[in-house]
């Protein structure tokens, strides 16, 4: 079903843009673009019928995120936004070489962060597929010449927000796996290298302390999509919150589960329908 017939003309006007992830975890970026465009259609696709992408070979990720671009790009969209690093890294040249409309993608705040740390050490937690990719160890080599960087993946991790579990027993004890090598060796900031880990901040702050300032790149992706735009920076918007009209979610999962998650991650009644997975 075509964007025009499941929102309401008025927003039709303007084209929307395009979002997407194999999850919620894309949502962290989704939040930062409405807190900075709160009235701009948003297309969000969230690939829950093959998600996590962290484990998955390349090649597949690629091709899922060729996928869901051409839909986007049929629904209108007038830019895509990758919010997901897994993707990102391995899917973002070929986007690119395929469609004109501007495409922002995420990449792990690793930059800043070698410009931050005060003790040399930095974590860098992401999925297996992100942290074994060409992208990374170039940031790694053309910024942290001066740093020690600690790549740690986090298998499991993104599933258990996926399942909107975000301070239980076992999403505890996975962070604790993979935060100890971290504090051990005197991490003071840690990038957060993939978008489903924002919205376990508050347990990862509480578990390693206010003293590690943790890096989430979401508001630089929101930037970046404003100037690709060609429109002026704006100051966020207090806290957005809840599902407005100008949303549209898609998921290629299970419908009802899809809705459930949506609504507790994003908040409020969003619109949810099912990702057309033949076009
Ligand atoms: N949210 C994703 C990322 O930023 C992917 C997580 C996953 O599907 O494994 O990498």
């Amino acid at each position: 079903m075509p964007f025009t017939e499941v929102l309401p003309a008025r927003l039709c006007a303007l084209a929307p843009i395009g979002v997407f992830d194999s999850g919620v975890g894309g949502l962290s970026v989704l939040r930062a673009i409405r807190q900075t465009l709160p009235h701009h259609p948003l297309l969000y696709v969230a690939d829950t019928a093959y998600a996590p992408y962290g484990e998955r070979p390349a090649a597949f990720i690629e091709s899922r995120a060729s996928h869901i671009a051409r839909f986007l790009v049929r629904e209108g969209a007038q830019a895509l936004v990758i919010a997901c690093n897994t993707a990102s890294v391995h899917a973002s040249k070929s986007l690119r070489a395929q469609y004109t409309i501007p495409i922002v993608a995420i990449e792990p705040a690793i930059k800043p962060a070698t410009a931050i740390t005060k003790t040399g050490v930095i974590g860098v937690l992401a999925t297996n597929q992100t942290l074994a990719s060409a992208s990374v160890a170039n940031l790694c080599a053309t910024y942290g010449s001066h740093c020690r960087i600690i790549l740690q993946a986090c298998p499991g991790l993104a599933d258990q927000v996926d399942r909107g579990d975000f301070d239980s027993f076992a999403t505890r004890a996975l962070l604790q796996d993979y935060l100890t090598p971290l504090r051990d060796a005197g991490a003071d900031v840690i990038v957060l290298g993939c978008t489903h880990y924002p919205f376990l901040s508050p347990l990862i702050q509480s578990m390693v302390g206010l003293g590690v300032t943790l890096l989430d790149p979401a508001d630089a992706v929101a930037r970046e999509l404003l100037r690709r735009l060609n429109l002026p920076p704006q100051a966020p918007t207090a806290q957005v919150r809840g599902a407005t009209a100008d949303e549209l979610f898609f998921v290629s999962g299970p419908l009802a589960k899809g809705q459930a998650v949506l609504s507790g991650v994003w908040g409020g009644a969003p619109s949810v329908v099912r990702f057309p997975q033949s076009r």
